[in-house]
């Protein structure tokens, strides 16, 4: 049975020394998070998304969904400024609520610093404590770097799926990732 968690604020210093933060979204972050999602699609090499694929609106809709359902929405802040996310989503079917989607972003110029470690582990050791039996992610085979990070963290390839961002788009390959909390 799945658990409502507060995700506690923790703190650290980045692999450069810079002092971050990770704390729960807020709908204030709404904006912050649409600019982070946006630039990070835009660089076309980490996901399947396209710049402006969420409107304000949905990304309005996400935080307060994932606020009102008890999902983790974390972000990384530096100075202040909202520079990554992890976030952690229920299945919505009763049978598979203790199944959840991860997902993490980091913007660039924040990259290979220790945030996204910091994130993922967070979301694991919160996902625990909210007793939910599994985390599956989707990632883009070439992206060497959160494959990477995700095997460090225990997740383990359970095949490939075939997904395009948009109609236009062709489909792109992915690989499929779980951990097993239990
Ligand atoms: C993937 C992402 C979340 C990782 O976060 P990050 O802050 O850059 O990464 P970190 O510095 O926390 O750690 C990366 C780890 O992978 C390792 N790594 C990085 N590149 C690697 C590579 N090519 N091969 C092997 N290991 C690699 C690092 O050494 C580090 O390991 P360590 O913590 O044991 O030292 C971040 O780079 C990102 O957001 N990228 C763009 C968006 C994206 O790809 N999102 C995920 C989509 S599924």
């Amino acid at each position: 049975m799945s658990r409502a968690v507060t995700p506690p604020v923790t703190t650290g210093r980045t692999r450069s020394g810079r002092p971050y933060r990770l704390r729960a979204a807020r709908e204030a972050d709404t904006g912050a998070l649409l600019r982070l999602h946006d630039a990070v699609a835009a660089e076309g090499r980490w996901m399947t998304g396209v710049p402006g694929a969420r409107s304000a609106l949905e990304q309005t809709l996400t935080v307060a969904s994932a606020i009102a359902r008890g999902d983790l929405m974390l972000v990384a802040e530096v100075d202040g400024e909202v520079v990554g996310e992890v976030t952690v989503s229920r299945r919505w079917d009763r049978s598979s609520r203790a199944i959840a989607d991860l997902a993490v972003a980091v913007g660039e110029g924040y990259r290979d610093e220790g945030l996204g470690r910091a994130l993922v582990e967070a979301a694991i050791a919160w996902s625990r404590a909210a007793g939910l039996v599994r985390l599956a992610l989707r990632v883009l085979p070439d992206n060497r770097r959160a494959v990477a990070l995700y095997r460090k963290l225990g997740f383990e390839e359970e095949g490939r799926s075939r997904a395009a961002a948009d109609p236009a788009e062709a489909e792109r390959e992915l690989l499929l990732m779980a951990l097993a909390l239990d």
